[in-house]
């Protein structure tokens, strides 16, 4: 059923890699605008192709993706990089310039978009407050914790204001305290209207935040629900 509020939809979508592995194998999944939705599944499950499929690094081998309006299977080339800017994506290795700063890093993300650079001024330092180191702008991601890089990654994610926030793993490298200021760090995006969607293996953080939780096991969805748990 085709809903007013949907923001992505898949139907029938499967995704193959060129060696024959069949990485997701008939994915039929709706989400609304301002959801927060976890995706749980043992390793090799299909989390992290997933994810690379809606951000169209991999292409669906059939099937039809519809994503903020956007028809994946149809869309041209050329046309990605303007997708692209309705989704922020952060992942498990934070994958920060190490030859910038802070502010460098989350200010790029808007310079490449042609923001004016006193907008850039002001977005960038928004971002930062928000995730609490407009103080730390001009250290360099080696001089900063884990849970801190996280948080610069997640400032640079966001700085477009994308629909949409991907994460996959973001607390894969950070300890019980830091992940839980990351989680709560991406629902408080999700409270500002960002739909966002988060690939983890944090079975307690899953189970305590009771928000959707969609299981994937050898490609196929296998559990889905609206206020779920991890599964084994
Ligand atoms: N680039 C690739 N080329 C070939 N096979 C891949 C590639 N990436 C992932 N796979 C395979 O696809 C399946 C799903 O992988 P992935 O989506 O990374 O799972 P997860 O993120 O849940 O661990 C696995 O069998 C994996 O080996
Ligand atoms: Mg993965």
């Amino acid at each position: 059923m085709r809903q007013e509020n949907e923001l992505i939809r898949l139907d029938n979508v499967k995704v193959t890699y060129p060696a024959g592995t069949e990485a997701l194998k008939d994915i039929n999944l709706s989400v609304q605008k301002g959801e927060f939705m976890f995706v749980v599944g043992s390793s090799g499950s299909g989390k992290s192709t997933f994810i690379k499929t809606l951000l169209g690094e991999v292409k669906a081998a059939s099937g039809r993706l519809l994503v903020a309006k956007h028809d994946l299977g149809r869309m041209k080339r050329r046309e990605l990089p303007y997708y692209r800017r309705t989704l922020g994506v952060v992942f498990q290795e934070f994958r920060l310039l190490d030859d910038r700063n802070v502010y460098e890093n989350v200010a790029l993300a808007q310079r490449v978009i042609g923001v004016s650079s006193d907008k850039v001024r002001r977005n960038v330092m928004q971002m930062l407050e928000m995730v609490g180191l407009d103080e730390r702008k001009r250290a360099y991601p080696k001089e900063l914790s884990g849970g801190e890089q996280q948080r610069v990654a997640i400032a640079r994610a966001m700085v477009n204001r994308p629909s949409i926030l991907l994460a996959d793993e973001p607390t894969g490298n950070l300890d019980p305290k830091n992940s839980w200021e990351i989680m709560n760090l991406l629902e408080e995006m999700n409270q500002l209207g960002t739909t966002v969607i988060v690939v983890t293996h944090n079975n307690e953080i899953v189970d305590k935040l009771k928000k959707r939780v969609v299981t994937l096991n050898k490609g196929e969805i296998i559990n889905d629900e609206v206020q779920g748990g991890y599964i084994q």
